[in-house]
């Protein structure tokens, strides 16, 4: 038999074996065969359409390993994951097959270091933050996400196991149980059927107030001024109206002397403000704002058995109001920030903050904006919180950021475009030295692959490492995958 006639009956092995884990899963639950037949037809592609006479790929190698990496680098990497303490299992290390005896894993004590899942659409980071959520929850720690297009409901639901998928589950030793993590909804201005979450416009503040209304430098310094200028004037701004109110009297006939005691506010940069929160108020912004406020400290709390709640935040409408949400994302960090003591280095977070959709927060940021960003980032690590980013690359998170990230995934990234191909090339520079030729790695990734390094025990980025991501991890997924 030829090389490539070998791989086509592998590839059809694959196929029917995914073809028997459908069935499988069909008999146990529909939402599972759902999944697999989606699987299958990616399965299904390549292995129908790949010519007889296709170059073989693996000829060459001499290694009995088959893949990028050496037997030494395959050990380096087994080692550089195995802790001590309590960790997140993320998967299994991809060389050429999955080796299941390489599991890939996170330290749940370096979870407060943060974290970044990076990947194109449709790559899998949402996957990601499921696998990494639903550990975290059953390890007792609470977790906050956003739910965008509510494709993370799934964690409420426990996963249906199958008998056929424990058997393979079983045989990559891993133990596969299928558990609902305690779920409670939150929604943005109290649109939807959750806890509504609003903001009072003095907690919310002019930083944060400002990037939502697209202000400039000036007009953002601008309404620092009548901020300040309510706080010791002695008027309360809960709602928009009341900033509103304030404004208007400022730019009055009465009010013009005391706009111009305040020096540095212009009455025409406020008459601009004015209009921009008039027609803020009239896209409905009303609704965020106001008493009473959201306790964040509903977001720390674990159930009678022990596990952290997961709280799920549903966005109605983000795709017209994305500034919007990722300034709530960040008021609720910063106020978190204010309310938790100290805890210093901790055996587990108090709390995991998945920041969905991160570029929305830092486009067309201020220089202030970033910086108050990257102070609180770099500080809410000592109250025990991890801030987990979910973005396309890494070049969405200004550099001040990313140097706080001690975990990252990095999904599959395209390189079509120029802009893509320089955001791979920047991606490619952060990595620490591997086995990899990463520009390559980075753009043939299979869905549900990543590459990772995070922080180990002591503080040091682990190996860079190829893997299968979720703990069904490993060759079941890879065979269901390519
Ligand atoms: N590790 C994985 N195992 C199985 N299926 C996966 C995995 N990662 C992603 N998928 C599937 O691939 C699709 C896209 O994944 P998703 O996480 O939504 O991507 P993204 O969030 O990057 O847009 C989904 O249908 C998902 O079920
Ligand atoms: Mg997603």
């Amino acid at each position: 038999m030829t090389d490539a006639a070998a791989q086509v009956e592998a590839a059809k092995k694959a196929l029917a074996e995914a073809q028997a884990a459908l069935a499988a899963a069909e008999a146990a639950s529909a939402s599972v065969a759902a999944e697999a037949q989606d699987l299958l037809e990616k399965t299904a592609e390549p292995t129908t359409a790949e010519p007889a006479d296709a170059e073989p790929k693996t000829a060459e190698k001499p290694d009995p390993v088959e893949g990028p990496l050496t037997t030494a680098e395959v050990s380096a990497i087994r080692d550089g994951y195995a802790f001590e303490g309590e960790v997140l299992e993320m998967g299994a290390l991809v060389n050429g097959d999955a080796l299941v005896d390489v599991p890939v894993r996170i330290p749940i004590a370096m979870l407060n270091r943060h974290g970044l899942v990076a990947g194109a659409t449709g790559t899998g980071k949402t996957k990601t933050l499921q696998v990494l959520a639903e550990q975290l929850s059953a390890a007792g720690v609470p977790v906050f996400a956003a739910d965008i297009k509510g494709d993370l409901s799934g964690i409420a639901t426990a996963g249906t196991s199958s008998e056929k998928l424990l058997e393979r589950t079983d045989s990559i030793g891993q133990d596969w149980q299928p558990a609902a993590s305690p779920t409670e909804y939150f929604t943005l201005g109290g649109v939807g059927t959750g806890v509504p979450i609003r903001a009072t416009v003095s907690s919310f503040g002019p930083l944060l107030l400002s990037k939502v209304l697209g202000l400039n430098d000036t007009q953002e310094s601008s309404l620092g001024l009548i901020f300040h200028y309510a706080d010791t004037a002695g008027l309360p701004l809960v709602d928009l109206s009341d900033l509103r109110a304030v404004v208007q009297w400022l730019v009055s006939d009465e009010g013009k002397p005391e706009l111009k005691n305040l020096g540095g506010l212009s009455s025409a940069t406020a008459g601009v403000i004015l209009r921009e929160l008039i027609s803020f108020a009239n896209e409905g912004a009303d609704a965020f704002f106001g008493e009473p406020e959201i306790d964040t400290s509903l977001f720390l709390r674990t159930n009678a058995e022990g596990k952290g709640i997961v709280s799920l935040l549903e966005i109605p409408g983000v795709n017209d109001k994305p500034a919007l949400f990722s300034t709530f994302l960040m008021w609720l960090l910063a106020d978190l920030f204010n309310d938790l003591p100290e805890v210093g280095d901790i055996d587990k977070p108090k709390l995991v903050f998945f920041f969905d959709e991160a570029h929305l927060l830092f486009k067309d940021a201020s220089k202030d904006f970033i910086a108050s960003i990257t102070q609180t980032v770099r500080l809410i690590r000592s109250k025990g919180v991890g801030v987990v980013f979910v973005t396309q690359t890494p070049k969405d998170v200004p550099s001040d950021v990313l140097a706080q990230i001690g975990s990252r995934f990095q999904h599959q990234l395209r390189a079509h475009t120029p802009d893509s191909a320089k955001a791979l090339k920047a991606t490619v520079s952060t990595y620490p030295t591997s086995g990899y030729d990463l520009g390559e790695v980075l753009t043939t990734l299979a869905t549900g692959e990543a590459i990772i390094t995070v922080m180990n025990e002591k503080g040091a980025p682990t190996p860079v490492a190829w893997i299968a991501c979720g703990r069904r991890g490993g060759r079941w997924l890879r065979l269901m995958l390519r």
